[in-house]
Parts: structure tokens; C-alpha cells; sequence
């Protein structure tokens, strides 16, 4: 999965209710993933965003910088590499979103024309979400295992003392 256009599978972002911003849309779309979208014509960095956000951010060094931008905006679901032992993970997830989906198998995303990739994604992927309402959303979906980013994990410690 080489470049950046690789899009979310509907099975997914239906459950996940309606968002408000795409801020990293492809500019001829198959479908809507937000009510508003930014292309790279915009420049989705450089934008304000607003309201509920959904995240699939450009690969590679370039989704860290995205991460970031969502955790500062603190509304919204982001879909990233389950790859939790990262920088990027520690930095914008770990302590500071408020849940993790662990995908149950792995998607076949799509290409910009609809069309769905004959291969999966070759990794384990996560939603991770931002804000109370979205983990509440995550965990009322069905799409994987939820576990929270925030808790303490001192709790359970104590509860185990
Ligand atoms: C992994 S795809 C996700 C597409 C879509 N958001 C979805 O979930 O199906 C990442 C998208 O980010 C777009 N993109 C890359 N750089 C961007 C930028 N600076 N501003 C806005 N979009 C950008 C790419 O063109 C690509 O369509």
C-alpha cells in the first residue's frame, strides 16, 4: 500500500455515524465521508477544523503530524496502523484519546473508485477515538475489542492489592 489513496471501507464508517469533517479526503471520492471535506488542493493541515472529525490520514512520517492535529482537536474518530508501542501512539493516543477499537481481522480498503482491494490491509488496524461520545460510539459498534487510553492503569492495580 504504496501511496496515499486508500479508502475506508463503508462497513466501517457506517456504523460510525455521521462526521462533520474529512480534513484528508481524496478529490474524486466514491462516496461522502463527511459533510464537509478538505483535499490536498486545501491542505487539511492548514484549514480550521470543526465539529465531529473523520480521520484516515496519509501514510507514513505524514500521519504524525495528522494525529497531533486531531488529539489538539479533541472531537472525532482517527482509523491508523494498531501500532502501539510507536511514538506516534504514545505521543497522540496513549493519555490522550479516550478509547481504541482493535479491528476484529483485517480491512480491504478501497480504491477511488470504489472499488474494493482483492488484498487486506497486511496490518493489524485501530479506530481510536477522541472525546467521551465517540468512544461511546466505538464500543456500540461492534467492529472489535474497545479498551480505554486514558484509565489509569493504577486502578486496577489497587483493585488487585
Ligand atoms: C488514507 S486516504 C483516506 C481517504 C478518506 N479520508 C477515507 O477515509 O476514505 C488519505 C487521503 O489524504 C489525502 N491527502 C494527502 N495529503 C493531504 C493534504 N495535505 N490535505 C488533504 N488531504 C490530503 C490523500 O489524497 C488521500 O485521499
Amino acid at each position: 500500500m504504496k501511496n496515499d489513496e486508500w479508502l475506508t471501507p463503508p462497513e466501517i464508517l457506517r456504523p460510525l455515524g455521521p462526521f462533520d469533517l474529512d480534513p484528508c479526503a481524496p478529490i474524486l471520492r466514491p462516496w461522502p465521508t463527511a459533510a464537509k471535506h478538505f483535499t490536498v488542493l486545501d491542505d487539511g493541515l492548514a484549514q480550521p477544523w470543526a465539529g465531529r472529525v473523520w480521520l484516515n490520514p496519509p501514510f507514513g512520517r505524514e500521519a504524525v503530524k495528522w494525529l497531533r492535529r486531531m488529539a489538539e482537536h479533541g472531537n472525532g474518530i482517527a482509523l491508523i496502523p494498531a501500532r502501539t508501542e510507536t511514538n506516534m501512539f504514545f505521543e497522540s493516543v496513549w493519555g490522550s484519546a479516550d478509547a481504541v477499537l482493535f479491528l476484529k481481522g483485517r480491512p480491504h480498503f478501497h480504491y477511488v473508485d470504489g472499488q474494493r482491494a482483492a488484498f487486506n490491509s497486511g496490518a493489524p488496524i485501530c479506530l481510536v477515538a477522541y472525546g467521551h461520545s465517540n468512544a461511546e460510539t466505538l464500543a456500540a459498534t461492534g467492529l472489535g475489542h474497545v479498551v480505554p487510553a486514558r484509565s489509569p492503569a493504577t486502578n486496577f492495580l489497587k483493585d488487585a492489592a
